[in-house]
């Protein structure tokens, strides 16, 4: 049988949530060790009362705006009756643990800081999204693991969740009116689905809206994410493409979208494939758009996933536009777009004071009938560069046009080919070689141009070593 002796403990500190409204609390020292511990209290608890021989800038401030009152400059263990809560906060370890056996013994509350011993309460590490916190502690035992722990839930909730906590508070009273059975799953509806994403897309009268429907026993209505992906590492998400895709009902994805990037989808969504390679138009856009219209009307949350941002040559405009007509809610998650995952992990910044002013994103996509109209005048400007998506086939063209329209031979271009992926390929060269060097290395992946004097930069810059690269 286990050891259960009232001495011994598994974990001697419990976490608990205390009221301080109405309550005073003493904090004893006027630096800057005092000063962080009031800011901390100054979010719960507004009568705090300074002892120290002299106030450090800020806690100064903090009496003179009215926060916080100086109490005496010197500690006498009369302070501590009727307080809270005590922080014993000087410099001196000795006078804080004076301090403490005053609180101690007038079965006051204490914290010395930074010294466990004299401690009857320590305050834990906190993530704070008001009206809710999390709070990590080791009860002293790993300071540096809390803090990680700390940091991964900072990055892991979203900002909006306190939003989400008071809204939920404001309408608990409406909720109550159901039988006790019927609120959680209805809360749970409200956090799976659209409410919740009204929400924290700061619509709170949509998100109101939807509770009301849940409160009726209408069915959850389907929402779209049109979401971009990145160019390809999975560290380039944000936050939000994340939470989304971990919480979709159904994914629709490019061939552009990476199977790292696949991989951190809800396992047991359903994934349709609807990827365009070049020249093979696998789904129509028409069809495409009216699968969304259909799987969001069915009730669906429904990821719409695509390779870089959606609203650069990703056709997002026209995906929304039909779901926008169609009266179907949506949102758009902005992704890394090619140009700047490509520039950045292949060492090429896309602007620099000294080349370049001004950056141009092209499509080097021919038309059906294999022209490329561009404003060719515009693009072969020195002081600028330009990056052309969907350039590898009409390559020749570009650089041709390019030179004709006044740029030297030698002025320098680059291809990236997988860019930010383990199979990233950089291919450097000049308007009047590149075209040759890419032919002998035949990309078979996506591939974006770069055309400008910051190419030069690459030898200095470069830093990415992709793990397959040839
Ligand atoms: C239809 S566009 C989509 C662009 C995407 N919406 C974006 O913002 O990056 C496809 C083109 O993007 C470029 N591209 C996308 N991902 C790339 C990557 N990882 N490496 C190189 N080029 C990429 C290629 O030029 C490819 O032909």
């Amino acid at each position: 049988m286990k050891d259960h002796t009232p001495d011994a403990p598994a974990n001697p500190w419990l976490p608990v949530t205390l009221r301080l409204a109405g309550a005073r609390v003493l904090v004893v020292g006027g630096g800057e060790v005092a000063a962080r511990k009031v800011r901390l209290l100054l979010k719960a608890a507004p009568c705090i009362e300074v002892v120290a021989l002299a106030l450090n800038a800020e806690l100064t401030a903090l009496v003179e705006q009215g926060l916080i009152a100086k109490r005496d400059a010197v500690f006498d263990a009369t302070q501590v009756q009727g307080c809270r809560l005590v922080i014993a906060a000087t410099d001196d370890r000795e006078f804080n643990r004076r301090v403490a056996a005053a609180a101690d013994a007038a079965n006051v509350p204490v914290n010395v800081v930074d010294d466990p011993a004299p401690s009857s309460f320590i305050t834990p590490s906190l993530v704070e999204r008001a009206p809710l916190w999390v709070a990590v502690s080791s009860g002293g035992a790993a300071p540096v693991l809390v803090r990680r722990l700390r940091e991964r839930i900072e990055s892991l909730l979203p900002a909006g969740y306190g939003h989400l906590a008071a809204f939920m508070e404001r309408h608990r009273p409406r909720v109550k009116a159901l039988a006790v059975e019927h609120r959680r799953a209805l809360w749970e509806q409200f956090l799976d689905g659209q409410g919740a994403e009204r929400l924290l897309a700061g619509d709170e009268a949509a998100a109101a809206v939807e509770l009301a429907r849940l409160i009726q026993g209408e069915p959850a209505r389907g929402e779209v994410y049109l979401v971009g992906a990145g160019p390809g590492d999975p560290d380039l998400l944000t936050f939000r493409a994340l939470r989304l895709m971990q919480q979709a009902d159904v994914v629709l994805f490019d061939r552009l979208v990476s199977p790292a990037i696949m991989e951190l989808v809800r396992r047991d969504a359903e994934r349709i494939f609807v990827g365009k390679k070049r020249n093979q138009h696998t789904v129509p856009q028409e069809e495409i758009n009216s699968e969304l219209v259909r799987l969001a009307k069915a009730g669906k949350r429904v990821l719409r996933l695509k390779g870089g941002d959606p609203f650069i040559f990703g056709r997002g405009g026209e995906e929304i536009a039909e779901l926008s007509a169609q009266g179907i809610a949506f949102q758009v998650v902005p992704g890394i777009t090619a140009a700047s995952g490509c520039a950045a992990y292949a060492g090429i910044p896309l602007t620099h004071r000294d080349c370049a002013q001004s950056c141009v994103f092209v499509t080097g996509h021919a038309r059906a009938d294999g022209t490329l109209n561009l404003h060719w005048d515009q693009l072969a400007r020195r002081g600028q560069t330009v990056v052309f998506y969907m350039g590898v086939v009409t390559l020749p063209r570009v650089c041709t046009e390019l030179m004709r329209h006044g740029l030297p031979a030698d002025w320098p271009i680059a291809l990236v080919e997988d860019g930010t992926q383990p199979t990233q390929r950089v291919m450097i060269g000049t308007l009047a070689d590149l075209p040759s060097k890419v032919a002998a290395a035949a990309p078979s992946g996506a591939s974006l141009i770069i055309v400008g004097e910051v190419v030069k930069l690459r030898e200095k810059l470069g830093w990415f070593q992709p793990t397959s690269a040839t």
